[in-house]
């Protein structure tokens, strides 16, 4: 067993590690307190190729693992969770689908505009009546000819107000239950597509979540994603990729949480000395570095996993679990190092805490996590 980078994940740590230090970390205060959309960061993430990290060069991305989407994904998280999320979604819900899915011609034609970052994209899954429960579908896609109608409403979508693609569920015969589930790929400019309003939202502020309402949208046939009917599949193998992503995002915040701390705990005098000198914090800190460490090596494995195309819903849901668990202890502690200092906005505990929170619900709770695990378990 090799524990040591490659030279290629070496330099796409050393390379995102700057960007996300010198360009993303000094905007992240004021854009959770604004809500601003990091439209710049976006663009200057394209340029350095991590829209379409692990999608093939000849569809117009950076063909590389996905171990380094991972090794990405946490340092853009440590500095931003938000800027990381926006990253997330385009590489793992909306490439990897048309990649795992698409035929030749969508991914020549859709492909390179979302891995290149020219497009952004979203996934439209859960709906006000469907989040855990995925296959309870209310919008329907009604094919006439050369294509269907689409009619229903789709909530909680990250990047749907810049999206300008969504991997989007609807139901094509309900007598089916989630077999009648399909997969289409959307051009939110088409007609009848409505943005809801932006959510206002507990953490990752800068990430922008909200509704799509679809009202007789023709989408063509030539735009549905796999068979009718395959929709269920597709959306649970897309999750078991996403999940590693966000296990990488929970992992760069626990991060940010840590290395915060330990700066200040160095710096803080109490009792004529610097608070790390005593064993009531070094514990916390070491808590904190250990989960840490664990948490990165389930979300290496499952990312390694998938590299070899081999089945990762169990690993990937124990990387969430895990690393969105020790993100929230580890920015508990955060803030309890910083004590009263933690709590107020000047300084950045609380801010993982809140960005923490959400890792624990998204693509899946976890208790959901933890049903794909212990279903794994006992199918044997
Ligand atoms: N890959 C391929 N197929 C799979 C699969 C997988 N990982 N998991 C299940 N399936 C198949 C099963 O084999 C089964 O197939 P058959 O019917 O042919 O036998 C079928 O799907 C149904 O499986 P289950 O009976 O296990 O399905 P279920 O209804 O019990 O649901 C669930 C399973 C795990 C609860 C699932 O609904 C789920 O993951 N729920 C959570 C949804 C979720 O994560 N939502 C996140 C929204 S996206 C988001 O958050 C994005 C964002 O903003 C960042």
């Amino acid at each position: 067993m090799v524990f040591d980078l490659t030279e290629e994940q070496g330099m796409i740590q050393d390379m995102v590690r700057s960007f996300a230090q010198k360009e993303v970390l000094p905007k992240a205060a004021e854009m959770d307190e604004t809500g601003r959309y990091p439209e710049e960061l976006v663009r200057k993430m394209a340029e350095l190729g991590l829209m379409g990290i692990a999608v093939p060069e000849d569809y117009g991305g950076a063909g590389m693992d996905n171990i380094c989407y991972v090794i990405a994904m946490e340092e853009i998280a440590r500095a931003c969770a938000s800027t990381a999320v926006i990253l997330s979604v385009n590489n793992s819900l909306a490439c990897d689908p048309i990649l795992a899915f698409g035929n030749e011609e969508q991914k020549r034609r859709v492909l390179p505009p979302l891995a290149s970052g020219r497009h952004l994209g979203c996934f439209g899954l859960t709906e006000p009546g469907a989040g855990s429960d995925s296959g309870a579908q209310k919008t329907t896609a009604v094919r006439e000819g050369n294509h269907y109608v689409l009619n229903g409403t789709k909530n909680f979508i990250t990047n749907a107000p810049q999206a300008d693609t969504c991997i989007l569920f609807a139901m094509t015969d309900k007598e089916r239950k989630h077999k009648g589930i399909t997969t289409f790929i959307l051009n939110m400019k088409s007609n009848g597509v409505t943005v809801g309003k932006k959510e206002n939202k507990m953490g990752i502020n800068a990430s922008a979540t909200a509704s799509i309402i679809l009202e007789d949208v023709k989408v063509p046939v030539e735009d549905r994603l796999g068979n009718e009917g395959e929709g269920f599949k597709i959306a649970m193998h897309t999750l078991d990729g996403g999940r590693i992503g966000i296990a990488a995002q929970a992992v760069g915040i626990a991060r940010a949480s840590l290395e915060d701390a330990l700066a200040y705990a160095k710096e803080r005098k109490q009792f004529g000395q610097p608070i790390a000198n005593f064993q009531a914090i070094q514990w916390m800190l070491a808590d904190m570095a250990t989960e840490i460490e664990a948490a990165r090596l389930l979300t290496y494995r499952a990312a390694w996993q998938k590299d070899r195309n081999a089945r990762h819903s169990k690993e990937s849901s124990m990387a969430k679990l895990y690393a969105s668990e020790a993100a929230m202890r580890a920015s508990v502690k955060g803030i309890q190092i910083h004590g009263g200092y933690g709590y107020i906005k000047e300084y950045p505990a609380e801010r993982h805490f809140r960005d923490a929170k959400i890792t624990e619900i998204y693509e899946g709770t976890s208790e959901i996590q933890r049903l794909v695990i212990s279903q794994a378990l006992l199918k044997g």
